[in-house]
């Protein structure tokens, strides 16, 4: 284990706490007093600190601007009935973390470093952690190239980062999604199953177009053919379909969202029939044609469990029932809730205390 004292703490002079309106949170506008910040140099983790939150000082040059080299982690804390904090399934992220490394050239992360950085953090600012129903402190651990070097080969030098976020929903309703057939959110061979900053920038064109047509998203379908459903917007995409709980199963091109892991295994728990595999446009429309789409969502840390409330495909626009109806995704919901705020003991080991 990495010793906590060599984590070097430098406390903020004057904390933004009693300005913030916890009452009125969106997501991902308000930080916290302290970030974590740590640098890669000869090949090691180094200069672990904690510093007041701000802005931060890189090279012009740097491979992350210019070439997109950075990778992101979503994560989320809850308060404990007991004051303590709670982490939903902290270790899953950093394996993700890892994968998404390997991808894009770039150093592991040593769980110990990792799991003293949050705690300490986390620990630190624990204060910030919001009580209000739907609420949550989201964190977001960060790496990015710091090399100043503009040609192209793997850098040597990077920067890794925890921020902390107090937020509210991500999505304050149910959301209406597009199947999209043109653009390509990530294709065979590419980086759509490394939480990487570039896939995501390179969605906001067409979400934005999307956005235009009063959808709030978009349903990306595979970048060969555009026949298969994978992923909505920043979510994992599930649907139940006669009783049967269907997702596209993981590939290249799929983030392994840990929500979307944990809705499988509580609907295994539960004795429901899951079904993991490739779920055609053609399947998909013909079951919402003929009202046979019992419920639909996207699952995802920072949303959790999103309704979707219409698809639209071509000219066409596809109502869902209501939301009230939607017995598995509510039971989900709650049962995640509760599990991530302590109220009640998970099946399994998800839940990191600090
Ligand atoms: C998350 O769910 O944590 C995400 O990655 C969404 C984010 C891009 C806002």
């Amino acid at each position: 284990m990495v010793d906590t004292e060599s984590i070097s703490i430098t406390r903020t002079a004057k904390s933004r706490l009693s300005k913030t309106d916890f009452d009125n949170l969106s997501f991902g506008q308000v930080f916290t007093d302290h970030m974590f910040m740590a640098d890669y140099r000869d090949g090691q983790w180094k200069n672990l600190r904690i510093v007041p939150y701000g802005n931060i000082q890189i090279s012009p040059a740097t491979p992350a601007l210019h070439y997109g080299q950075s990778i992101f982690e979503g994560m989320k804390a809850y308060r404990a009935e007991d004051g303590g904090a709670l982490v939903f399934r902290a270790a899953d992220n950093l394996k993700r973390m890892n994968i998404s490394a390997e991808r894009m050239c770039m150093p592991a992360l040593p769980e110990d470093i990792f799991m003293d950085a949050l705690s300490t953090l986390v620990d630190l600012d624990r204060e910030w952690i919001p009580e209000q129903e739907g609420s949550s402190l989201y964190i977001r651990p960060f790496m990015f190239s710091a090399d100043e070097f503009i040609g192209i080969r793997p850098s040597l030098d990077f920067t890794f980062m925890i921020l902390l976020s107090p937020v509210g929903p991500y999505y304050s309703t149910p959301v209406k999604v597009k199947i999209e057939t043109h653009y390509t959110r990530a294709t065979e061979g590419g980086t759509g199953f490394a939480k990487a900053g570039g896939n995501y920038g390179g969605a906001i064109y067409p979400a934005k177009l999307a956005q235009d047509q009063g959808f709030h998203q978009l349903i990306w379908t595979d970048g060969k053919n555009h026949e298969y459903v994978e992923e909505s917007g920043t979510m994992n995409l599930m649907f139940v379909i006669n009783n049967t709980l269907l997702t596209p199963a993981l590939s290249d091109s799929i983030l392994a969202g840990i929500t979307r892991q944990s809705v499988l295994d509580l609907a295994r728990h539960w004795g429901m029939h899951v079904e993991e595999r490739k779920i055609s446009v053609i399947e998909l429309v013909a079951a919402l044609k003929q009202g046979r789409v019992q419920e639909a969502f996207g699952a995802g840390t920072a949303a959790t469990i999103a309704h979707i409330e219409l698809v639209g495909y071509e000219n066409e626009k596809f109502m869902l029932p209501p939301v009230e109806s939607r017995t598995f995704s509510n039971r989900v919901l709650n049962e995640l809730e509760n599990i991530k705020r302590g109220k009640i003991q998970p099946p399994f080991d998800w839940i990191y205390k600090i």
